[in-house]
Formats: C-alpha cells, structure tokens, sequence
C-alpha cells in the first residue's frame, strides 16, 4: 500500500480519488485536518475498504512511525503542507511549524522505517515529496521558464519554508540514502480546490455577486495545470522517477491574471447569465499582495523527456470543466464556507483599499 500524507486538502483529494481510480492498491490518508483539509473531498470513498484515513500532524514523529510499522507502505507520497501564500504572508508560524518542523519529523519517521526493511524493499521503497514552483522566485518577462537547475531564491514565508522542506528531503537522499523525489509543480485548478485561492474564489464571489478582488494590475503570470494532470505526473513520477532527482511539472499556459478572470466572467456569463449586465462588472482592483512574485513559468521538458508525461488538458477545456464542477457542487462550496472561511475573507481583504481600474 502507499501512505499519503494530507490525502484531504485540494491536490492530496484528488490524487486519492484519482489512485483509486486507477487501480486497487489501498492508500492510507494521514491529515491533520487543517481548515484546508476536508472529508467531503472523500465522501465517494466512505465505503471503500482501500482508503484508510487517519486524522494526525507529519510533526508527530511517534504517530507517523507506528503507523508506517502497522501498515508497512513501498510508497511515501508528502502532499501536507500550508499552502496559502496570503496566509503565510499574515501568519507564518504555522507554515515553519508544517512546512519545515513536520517534514522534517515525517522524514524521521521515513528514515528509521526505511533503515529496517530489507534490501529488497529498501530499493523499492520511494518517499516523494510535493512541492511548487514559488521556490524558484519570480521571472522577468522574457526570462526562460524555471528547470530543475534554477537557483531557489523563495520570496514569501510560504515558498521559503516549502524550499527549506525540499532542501532537507534532498539532505535524507544524499546523506542517509533515503530513496526521495521531489517534484515541483505550477499553479493547479479544478474540483475540490478550496475558495481562498483565485479560480475558486472568484467562481464562488461572482455567483454570490460579490467583488472580484484583483491585486495590484491583474498582470502577474501563473503557469496553470488542472489538478488530475498533476495526479497522472506524480503517478509517472512514483512509478518510473530516479530517487535523489527533482522533476518540474507545469501546464504549458502561461496567462496573466485578469486574462484568468475574465475567462472565468465570460464562461460563467454562459453557463449562468446574469440577469442585469456582465460577471466582469463584479472586478475590483485592490492592494497589491507584499513581494508579489510577478511570473512563474515552467519548463516541463524533463518529466516529457525522461519519463514520458504531458497534460492532457488545455487550460481553455479545464477551466470550463472547472466552472462547471463549481455549479454542479453548490452544496460542497456552501459547506466549505463555515464560519472560519468568513473570518479569513474579513481578515485578508477588509485590510485592502480599493483602487482605480487598471488597464486590460
Ligand atoms: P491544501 O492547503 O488544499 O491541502 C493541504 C492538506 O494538508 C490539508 O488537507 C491539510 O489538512 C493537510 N495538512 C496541513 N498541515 C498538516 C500537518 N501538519 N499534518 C498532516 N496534514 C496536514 O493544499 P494543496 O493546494 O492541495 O497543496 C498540496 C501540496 O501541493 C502542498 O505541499 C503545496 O505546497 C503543493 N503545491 C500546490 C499547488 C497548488 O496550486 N495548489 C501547486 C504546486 C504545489
Ligand atoms: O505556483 C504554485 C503555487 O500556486 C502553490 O505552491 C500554492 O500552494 C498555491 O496556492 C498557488 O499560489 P498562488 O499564490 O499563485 O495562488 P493564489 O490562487 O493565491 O493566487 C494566484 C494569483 O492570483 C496570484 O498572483 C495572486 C492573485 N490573486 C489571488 C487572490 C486570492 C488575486 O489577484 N486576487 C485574489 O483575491
């Protein structure tokens, strides 16, 4: 069986859902349940004997090896993390405690149940780590995409402590031997993806008639990927990838984020017209984030090259696909929408002026 951790959150949900779909090898889902981390993400599984959730934090280094002795996984697939840039921008102790201290606990755990299998398993085991592009720093406009080789030069505490996790996942490799990979992956979208971040957010506030907030002039370029694309490349990745090496994964679609929203406004004018003018009526431009990374683009040649992966999706069919599964869930987006979602909407935006319009 394979052991991931924070099999709850947006990208853990979906490759759990994703996995199972794919063959029956059981996963044990190990999540603290975070504000981030949801249930319902899972409800399809409740009956299904080849999940096995277990509610715990990757810091709790006791927990993480009893459960890896009881279960004995070949696979360790680290998706847990914080993962909200203007969180970690309002409070970032809770992502050196998870992104930092809990990595390193989990790799604690890893180490003493790697040391112990047998030869065989030992070669065969894989820890894989899940982190992003922001660890990379921001790009000019013409600068070439971030490869595996670029410098790390992170600039917010969040993209700060997932390099600080990376660098110690490398260090288990090269000193302990520890078989891990770690990826680095580009913005994703799609179902399940909690409304604090852009897409869902602004899906969620333009049915509601609320404002599309946009920091600064809407012109920071994201490279975005639909999630199960990400899935199918960590698969790929589990299945055929050299421990010790790093892997990018991105979309291919580079687009500024006014294009993004305005993309949203149009297909959301279709699928659900507004009775009285249009969704991009709803756009407000509000202060910029601090140390707003400007461009994040990635060159996914080597996971093409070495291992044979692309995405399938276009940005243009995800994101229909994706506003369509946000009309179709009413139910899942109103029960995410508790009051601790209410309490981070006030804290992060009633803090923002509005400005004049920009450009397009
Ligand atoms: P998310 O915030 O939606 O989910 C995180 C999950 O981790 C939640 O279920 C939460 O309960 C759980 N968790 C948090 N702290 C934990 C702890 N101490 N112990 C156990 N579980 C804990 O995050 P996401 O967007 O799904 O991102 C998942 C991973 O992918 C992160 O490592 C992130 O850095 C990386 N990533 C995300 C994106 C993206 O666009 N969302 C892109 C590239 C990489
Ligand atoms: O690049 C990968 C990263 O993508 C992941 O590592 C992170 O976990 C994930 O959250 C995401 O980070 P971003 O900061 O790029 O995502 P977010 O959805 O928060 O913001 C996307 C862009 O939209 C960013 O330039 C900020 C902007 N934005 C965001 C919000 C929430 C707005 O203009 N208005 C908003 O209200």
């Amino acid at each position: 069986m394979i052991f991931i951790t924070g099999g709850a959150g947006f990208i853990g949900s979906n490759f759990v859902l994703d996995w199972l779909s794919q063959n029956d090898e059981p996963v044990i889902n190990f999540d603290k349940l975070t504000y981030a981390g949801n249930m319902n993400n899972l409800a399809s599984l409740r009956q299904d004997s080849r999940h096995i959730f277990v509610h715990g934090d990757i810091a709790d280094t006791a927990q993480v090896a009893s459960l890896l002795a009881q279960y004995k996984p070949r696979a360790i697939i680290n998706v847990a993390a914080e993962s909200h840039v203007d969180r970690s921008i309002l409070g970032p102790a809770a992502f050196v405690e998870t992104n930092v201290n809990g990595t390193f606990g989990l790799l604690e755990a890893t180490r003493a149940y790697w040391s112990a299998l047998t030869n065989a398993d030992k070669t065969a085991f894989r820890f894989l780590h899940v982190s992003t592009d922001e660890v990379y720093g921001t790009l000019g406009p013409d600068d070439a995409p971030f490869t595996e080789s670029t410098r790390y030069a992170p600039n917010s505490p969040y993209s700060a402590s997932k390099a600080a996790s990376d660098h110690l996942v490398r260090s288990y490799h090269h000193t302990y031997g520890v078989p891990a990979l770690t990826t680095n992956c580009s913005n994703n979208y799609g179902p399940y993806h909690f409304p604090e971040k852009l897409i869902p957010l602004i899906i969620t506030n333009a049915r509601e008639g609320k404002p599309l907030p946009i920091y600064g002039d809407g012109q920071q370029v994201r490279d975005w990927l639909y999630v199960t694309d990400h899935c199918a490349a960590l698969r790929r990745v589990l299945e055929a990838g050299k421990p010790g090496e790093t892997y990018n994964i991105g979309g291919w679609n580079e687009k500024t984020n006014l294009h993004v929203v305005h993309a949203l406004c149009d297909i959301l004018q279709r699928l659900a017209p507004k009775a009285h003018g249009s969704y991009r009526d709803q756009i407000v431009y509000v202060t910029d984030r601090p140390g707003h990374d400007r461009r994040y683009a990635i060159d996914a040649r080597k996971i093409e090259r070495e291992l044979g992966w692309r995405p399938t999706e276009s940005f243009e069919s995800g994101i229909q696909k994706t506003v369509q599964w946000y009309l179709s869930n009413q139910d899942w987006v109103r029960d995410v929408q508790s009051g601790v979602y209410l309490k981070w909407l006030e804290k992060n935006y009633m803090q923002r002026e509005a400005k004049p319009e920009a450009s397009d």
